[in-house]
């Protein structure tokens, strides 16, 4: 028996391969782009999306003879976009992603709406869906009166993989057209978008069924039995899924291209004041909360392209050794903001340049910075009563030392860093197919990893750290008010 875990992310999609006993036989990835027409906007073919499930299907298929064994399918996606179909099931535009953030009017509009954070449990922003189908309303009506089903990245993948409009609530969370705490579509969230129940998929619980694969798919992809296709998740539930964070206490940091603070937790305690997202978890009767940052290892991306470094040489010019905070300061808001200002049209910054600022200076400038803004997550996190005995280190700017001390110092925790393996969204996809298949309890499945390194805080540099980050805090105002004259 195997089961296939399906991360589609922003920049591609990786397909593992579990065997029964949760060990990895393999994994495949293929990349996908992005398009960005127009500034602030950001798209996706979803033909891309299936493309890069084919070609990963295939690649394990033929690696690993255990594929033929294959019981069940998870899906996790990147969260928020907009996939519309008209009543053939066909693609109407392409999606309009997370990171897009043309629709702030119209954001701004339904988070002023009474009642809609209450029902929602969060701010109303611009990446989430909600006010992406009113931007289409009002901008493309032509594509507006033909939509039959608005599906997210994962249910467009459930879509394909069992022909029918299932979606899970942990992803279904970021519309602003769930109600969060009865995990309902809610009448009045939808009305007030414009939008009507019947276009809505089904909604499942994560780990439970959703359908099954196309009889089609099973015979082409060799497939000997019937397939379980679970109802999958949002990619930071199935990252909290695959490194355990399942109850109160539990949490993780993943510097990826965004970066996320997620706290697990056993009851709905909404904060939408503080920019907190607070959405369903993908197991039924959790819940989790997370601060999310726009650009985390973009902003390191964004100072390598304009020096002309590789991101892991820029920081690995710094050495192990953590120095004191910089004289120069920066703010990673490249594409706005969300945790905590919720704000799309902040632009980022450099403070304190002087003649004699090197390239090592802005490198840790940025890495600061990216954490700065991490620690106001945390912040917000603590301040809703969420308790974080542990935080796990994840996504690619783990892979320098040097930001993880860094972490650890700023929000004087430790971070543990799990031993080389497999434990984010495609792991935890896997794992919510198995259970879906067998009815095992979410406990007994979604295991923590090991840790192979415990990082710990330098408290000979933590008061330091904090009065550099009261400074950081303080340039929010100023930056605002010259972002608004551009
Ligand atoms: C979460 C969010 C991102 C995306 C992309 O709210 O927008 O983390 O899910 O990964």
């Amino acid at each position: 028996m195997s089961y296939l875990g399906i991360d589609l992310g922003t920049s591609g999609l990786r397909a593992l391969l579990l065997a029964e006993d949760g060990s990895v036989l393999g994994s495949a990835e293929h990349s996908c782009t992005s398009q960005h027409k127009h500034p602030g906007w950001s798209e996706q073919d979803p033909a891309e999306w299936i493309a890069a499930l084919e070609g990963a299907v295939a690649a394990l298929r033929d690696a690993h003879p255990e594929f033929a064994d294959l019981r069940a399918v998870g899906v996790a996606g990147h969260m928020h976009g907009a996939t519309l179909l008209d009543s053939n099931g066909d693609v109407i535009r392409p999606c309009i992603l997370w990171n897009d953030t043309r629709a702030d009017a119209e954001a701004r509009h339904l988070d002023a709406l009474p009642g809609i954070r209450d029902i929602s449990g969060n701010i109303v922003f611009p990446g989430f869906t909600a006010p992406k189908l009113l931007w289409v309303r009002e901008h493309e009506p032509e594509n507006f009166a033909r939509i039959a089903k608005v599906l997210l990245p994962a249910a467009y993948m459930n879509y394909y993989l069992t022909g029918d409009y299932v979606a899970d609530m942990s992803d279904s969370a970021g519309t602003s057209w769930l109600d969060v705490s009865r995990r309902t579509w809610s009448e009045e969230l939808l009305i007030a978008g414009q939008m009507s129940d019947s276009q809505m998929p089904r909604l499942v619980e994560g780990c439970q069924p959703a359908g099954t694969l196309r009889a089609d798919l099973a015979s082409r992809w060799g497939l000997r039995n019937s397939v379980t296709v679970a109802g999958g998740a949002g990619d930071n539930a199935a990252a909290a899924c695959g490194l355990g964070a399942l109850n109160e206490g539990d949490g993780f940091i993943s510097l990826g291209t965004s970066g996320v603070l997620l706290a697990a937790r056993d009851g709905y305690h909404p904060d939408p004041a503080s920019a907190l997202h607070t959405f369903c978890h993908a197991v039924p009767d959790r819940w989790y909360q997370m601060g999310v940052m726009l650009s985390a290892t973009d902003s390191l991306n964004w100072l390598g392209q304009i020096t002309g470094q590789k991101p892991a040489d820029l920081t690995r010019a710094l050495g192990d050794e953590l120095r004191a905070p910089g004289r120069v300061q920066f703010y990673p808001y490249l594409s706005g903001e969300r945790t905590p200002h919720n704000d799309a049209n902040i632009r980022g910054g450099f403070t304190g340049l002087g003649k004699d600022t090197d390239q090592s200076d802005l490198t840790c400038a940025v890495l600061e910075g990216v954490v700065y803004g991490l620690s106001d997550s945390y912040d917000a996190l603590v301040q809703t009563g969420a308790r974080i005995d542990r935080l796990i280190g994840i996504g690619g700017g783990t892979k320098s030392r040097y930001w993880v001390k860094l972490i650890a110092t700023v929000l004087n925790v430790p971070i543990e860093l799990p031993q080389d393996g497999e434990f984010g969204a495609a792991l935890g996809a896997a794992r919510l197919g198995q259970i879906a298949e067998t009815g095992a309890s979410p406990e007994d499945i979604l295991t923590p990893p090991s840790i192979g390194e415990r990082v710990l805080p330098d408290s000979s540099k933590t008061a330091d750290y904090e009065a550099a980050k009261a400074q950081f805090k303080a340039a929010y105002g100023p930056l605002r008010q010259i972002s608004s004259r551009g």
